[in-house]
């Protein structure tokens, strides 16, 4: 077995799309498993994979397990609303039903709890499963002990709430710390989530951008029927808009990157069902074929908003904002021209040309989408969201050095960025 082989081998198992992790990062977990275990060549270690436990190990080298409480707090404000006034089971005597998937440390189940619990909602009258595959991280989400790190929002009042300071180090204390259900749990398992609960809410946020295409819509799919029908499901900042395209639309809750079921469900594709069986490409340089037209996410726009506006003088700001409202409203072609015309009079602004990059992708014209996410990245050497989306739309056109290259230069510039 090569190193390619053990690529497809995490493909299949966790649904892992290694371009999104850069394969050096892979490199470095097989050398690293190769070298506690004394082993010297690849297709002896390959070998060893076939038992679970090593796999174990090997998934839980190479997953990326960041996370913080209140972590993109709009998220959780919105679970705040939606208890309160659009969830219709309190006044039937019903549990709230919430999933966090994955769960990784347990910051976000935990930070659902402490949310609900700022609204009044007590312990008996919610439920909230975390899964996560790795059973390490299950195991100190369980114990409830964390470090500075987890605390990266400039406000952490709930912090002496929750947690008892002791030594330096901050311990959940009894009032949440059996709040949540920890369950070791992999998305592409077949029998994940089939006929079992149905949640008011599901979580999936920073999972799915590590999926290639196919696989992400079968995990939406997944997660459409383990949604009750008036339910609330959250993703990541970065994660995949298709959202919009898998019988999902907007919820009301600006800023939390949230959606409802559609209310009248339209059939999708059979071939974006997960792709766990199927054969790796024959070659990554080959060009996929290109998606079909979609309209932009909303929460993608608005992450041009409102990362960015500050940086720039207020009427520039305004002009592109109206550009996103456009494209939220799918008039593209409108959008695309303001940006243009911004660009004429601006031809140094990095966010004007990220915004253009996100309609032109969603108009499908493919061809221009990278070269004006790299004129972002160029213009602004720090354009984190440019530099991911111009990874992403790399791979999935069969660029996978590429892609690889600015996945890494995002990470670096991820981990200097400074706590939120
Ligand atoms: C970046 S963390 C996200 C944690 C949290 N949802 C958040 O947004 O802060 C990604 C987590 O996904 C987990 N993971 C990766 N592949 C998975 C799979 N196939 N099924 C379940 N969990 C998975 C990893 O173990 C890791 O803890």
């Amino acid at each position: 077995m090569s190193l390619k082989a053990i690529k497809d081998l995490l493909k299949q198992t966790i649904g892992l799309n290694v371009g999104s992790v850069g394969a050096s990062n892979l490199e470095r977990a097989v050398r690293q498993r190769m070298k506690s275990l004394e082993i010297h060549d690849v297709h002896a270690y390959s070998l060893k994979l076939r038992q679970p436990d090593e796999l174990r190990e090997l998934i839980d080298e190479v997953i990326v397990p960041e996370t913080w409480f209140f972590r993109n707090p709009a998220s959780f404000t919105a679970v705040q609303q939606f208890a309160t006034t659009r969830w219709q089971g309190r006044a039937n005597g019903k549990k709230l039903q919430v999933l966090s998937m994955p769960c990784s440390t347990g910051e976000e189940p935990y930070t659902i709890a402490m949310a609900l619990d700022q609204v009044g909602l007590q312990p008996n009258e919610y439920q909230i499963d975390a899964f996560d595959i790795s059973q390490r991280l299950l195991t100190k989400a369980k114990r409830g002990v964390y470090g500075r790190n987890s605390f990266r929002n400039k406000e952490n009042e709930f912090r002496d709430q929750y947690f008892d300071l002791v030594g330096g180090i901050y311990v959940l204390n009894d009032k949440l710390r059996n709040a949540v259900n920890f369950q070791q749990g992999n998305l592409l398992d077949k029998y994940f989530g089939v006929g079992g609960q149905i949640y008011d809410v599901i979580f999936c946020r920073n999972l799915l951008i590590y999926f290639d295409r196919d696989t992400q819509n079968a995990a939406m799919q997944k997660f459409h029927t383990m949604l009750a029908e008036d339910g609330l499901m959250l993703i990541g900042h970065a994660e995949t808009p298709d959202f919009l395209r898998n019988n999902f639309t907007r919820s009301e809750y600006a800023r939390s990157f949230s959606y409802n079921k559609l209310a009248h469900a339209k059939p999708v594709k059979a071939s974006t069902r997960f792709a766990v069986a199927a054969p790796p490409p024959a070659t990554l340089k080959k060009p996929a074929p290109a998606p079909p037209r979609a309209k932009p996410s909303l929460e993608f726009l608005e992450t041009v908003e409102l990362k960015r506006a500050d940086q720039l003088p207020q009427t520039d700001a305004a002009v592109l904002r109206d550009a996103a409202r456009l494209a939220n409203r799918g008039e593209l072609r409108e959008a695309g021209a303001l940006c243009e015309n911004y660009l004429r009079q601006h031809p140094a602004s990095a966010q004007a040309y990220y915004l253009l990059g996100l309609i032109r992708e969603a108009e499908g014209k493919h061809p221009l989408v990278a070269e004006l996410f790299k004129k972002a990245v160029y213009l602004d050497p720090n354009h984190y969201e440019a530099m991911i989306h111009l990874a992403l739309h790399l791979v999935r056109y069969g660029d996978a050095d590429s892609a690889k290259k600015f996945q890494l230069r995002a990470n670096r510039v991820l981990s200097r960025k400074k706590p939120e």
